[in-house]
């Protein structure tokens, strides 16, 4: 049986902070199976031992996970002290307190998901699992194939080389003269979409995360959200390598309507987007 410290649990059942738990035990507010316990670093095993705090029997809440379209112009933070538009203001009607999981830029829009399991949202959000996450980006003026392959391979930031990309080169609109290229990096850095394409100095006009892992905007509104169901949740897990009983396999990302027929790909074939891919060359 796996045991917990009983800080960790007390702020797993979304009572307070850890912190806030510690000095709550150390005040001698906290009993486990009746007795007091005041002094910190005792585990419980939260399948078998009852915790009260201040009488009252604590419990964890239940995990809850959901997808949140980002608009642009809201900060990802449960509060900002400039009074900005959080991604919170969206999610009013959600009782649970839920965490975004990672960040998105203020002016970066797309795929958000929120959740109270933090091991899970720390499995995620760490490079080791590599768990992908893919961008549309909008660039003005035209981008050149080598400064796309060079992005595949990995470039040097301020804070180290990026790991291997996906590129997809959607093409040049002549009318808005943009071009929309998707990326999809397996690591999760400040920023780093817009640094990446920054060090070739192009100028970033719109960027919208439209994956991660499995999961797309389908059907998602701006500003919406929704619960994920159980197969997507498992879905995430198996690709953080969590358990949960049964998985599915899949790193898999449904189709988009993104079809323009001069698509060209940079970076390991196979990827997550790999029914949308021609070779190289292939306009
Ligand atoms: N990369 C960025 O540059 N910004 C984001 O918001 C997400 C990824």
């Amino acid at each position: 049986m796996e045991t917990e410290r009983l800080q960790k649990y007390i702020s797993r059942c979304g009572y307070v902070s850890r912190r806030k738990a510690e000095e709550l035990i150390v005040a001698g507010k906290v009993q486990v199976n009746g007795r007091f316990i005041t002094e910190l670093g005792v585990k419980i095993n939260p399948a078998i031992d009852r915790v009260k705090i201040d009488g009252q029997r604590i419990e964890p809440e239940a995990l809850e996970y959901y997808i949140f379209n980002k608009p642009k112009g809201s900060i990802t933070s449960v509060g900002d002290p400039q009074g900005r538009a959080t991604v919170m203001d969206y999610l009013k009607d959600i009782k649970t307190r839920v965490y975004p999981v990672g960040r998105l830029d203020y002016n970066t829009e797309g795929l958000l998901l929120f959740t109270n399991d933090g091991a899970l949202a720390q499995a995620l959000m760490h490079p080791s699992k590599g768990v992908t996450k893919t961008y549309e980006v909008k660039l003005k003026g035209r981008v050149l194939d080598e400064h796309l392959e060079a992005l595949s391979q990995g470039v040097s930031l301020e804070d180290g080389v990026t790991s291997p990309a996906e590129l997809v080169d959607y093409g040049f609109d002549s009318k808005t003269n943009t071009t929309t290229v998707e990326i999809t990096i397996h690591e999760g850095r400040n920023r780093q979409v817009r640094r990446m394409f920054e060090h070739f100095k192009y100028s970033v006009y719109n960027l919208k995360r439209i994956a991660y892992g499995g999961l797309t905007l389908a059907g998602l509104k701006r500003g919406a959200y929704r619960k994920l169901q159980g197969e997507e949740v498992r879905q995430l897990k198996a690709l953080c390598k969590l358990p949960f009983g049964k998985t599915s396999s899949g790193d898999t990302v449904n189709k988009r309507s993104l079809t323009k027929d001069n698509k060209k790909q940079f970076g390991r074939s196979g990827a997550t987007r790999g029914s949308q891919r021609r070779p190289r060359g292939g306009r």
